[in-house]
């Protein structure tokens, strides 16, 4: 057993001004609102502009969790970045953040898991806290996901949208993060992609052309099926039923996917945190930013039990059980 645990301080969130509705997107690509709508759940995204990177929209959640939690930037002594869209190659989009926060010295890093990045930070920054190397955790999720889309591809451009949530993850004497389950499987790297990087036909990040790539109905089933048995997981390894569960707040990249795992929850629709509608497919800033909503809504109060799940390009994926 661990001496000391970590808890949700505090959350926060920042979106782009910008948004772009469905029909927009019907003037770009051959598509329809009704299309998307039906198929996606998602209704409309933000946008970020052209002088607005991964580390604006990150630093502007971090004030923002900073602020809820009513502490001084100075006590934080982690922060973790997930993105997948790093404003540069380096450094991370974590030291970029810890400079404008004037925080000096703490350990600074950036994951990458993609659509389950958050999964992978909370667990991470769990760890630092409950060995005890840190007491207060900046953990941020950060996406410009539109500067990696091509916008004459409807198979992906009408899904993905910008965003930043963030949590501030303290020491506590009670577990708040109770437990996190973490899986990947490379075998399905072609499935969901951006073909091109820094050391592979960096050519075409260089031309503008590093666009996600994506077989949409494989990746559709692969999540279904994993997302389940990791809820699955969850609950059996914390010997918990269904019901236990109050709030699922799932990765929103469908509503049919959000609703195939409520389902395997028996959870109603009224208890799980939907904000795809609005937000689209923000990647790793997903979670963080229906986490944000529920909680700031008040609808997600103190106390309750959360289920966080997240699938995406990897395939990378994940849970966490958290009590709020
Ligand atoms: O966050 C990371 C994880 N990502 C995901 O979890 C995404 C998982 N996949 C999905 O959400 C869905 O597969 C999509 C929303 C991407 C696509 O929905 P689908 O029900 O799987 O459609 P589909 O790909 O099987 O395509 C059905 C039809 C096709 O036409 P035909 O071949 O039946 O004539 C597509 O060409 O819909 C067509 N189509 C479109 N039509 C209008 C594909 N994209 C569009 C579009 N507008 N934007």
């Amino acid at each position: 057993m661990s001496l000391y645990h970590s808890r949700i301080a505090s959350s926060g969130s920042y979106l782009p001004q910008r948004v772009m509705t469905n029909s927009e997107l019907e003037q770009m690509v051959e598509t329809s609102d009704e299309w998307i709508v039906a198929r996606t759940g998602i209704r409309e995204r933000r946008i970020a502009a052209e002088n607005e990177m991964t580390s604006d929209l990150a630093l502007k959640a971090a004030l923002n969790a900073i602020d809820a939690a009513n502490i001084d930037a100075q006590d934080i002594d982690l922060i973790v970045v997930a993105t997948t869209t790093p404003d540069l190659v380096f450094p991370s989009t974590a030291c970029l953040v810890q400079e404008r926060l004037g925080i000096r010295g703490c350990p600074a890093f950036d994951v990458q898991a993609v659509c389950a990045g958050f999964i992978y930070a909370i667990d991470i920054a769990d760890k630092f806290i409950k060995t005890g190397t840190a007491t207060k955790a900046l953990v941020i999720g950060a996406e410009t996901f539109s500067r990696i889309i091509d916008w004459q591809d409807r198979n992906t451009c009408i899904l993905f949208g910008d965003g930043a949530g963030a949590v501030i993850l303290e020491r506590s004497s009670e577990p708040g993060v109770v437990s996190s389950i973490l899986h990947a499987d490379g075998r399905y790297a072609d499935l969901l992609c951006v073909p091109v990087g820094v050391s592979s036909n960096y050519q075409k990040v260089v031309q503008g052309e590093a666009y996600t790539t994506m077989q949409g109905s494989e990746v559709f089933k692969v999540a279904v099926k994993k997302l389940g048995e990791s809820i699955d997981e969850i609950i059996v390894q914390n010997q918990l039923v269904y019901d236990d569960i109050d709030w699922m707040v799932p990765h929103q990249a469908n509503i049919r996917i959000i609703s195939a795992m409520a389902k395997k929850l028996k959870l109603p629709m009224e208890r799980v945190i939907v904000t795809v509608d609005t937000h689209g497919n923000t990647s790793a800033a997903s979670i963080p930013l229906a986490l944000d909503t529920g909680i700031r809504d008040g609808r997600i109060k103190r106390g309750q039990k959360l289920i966080l799940e997240g699938f995406g390009g990897g395939f990378a994926w994940g849970g966490t059980l958290i009590n709020y």
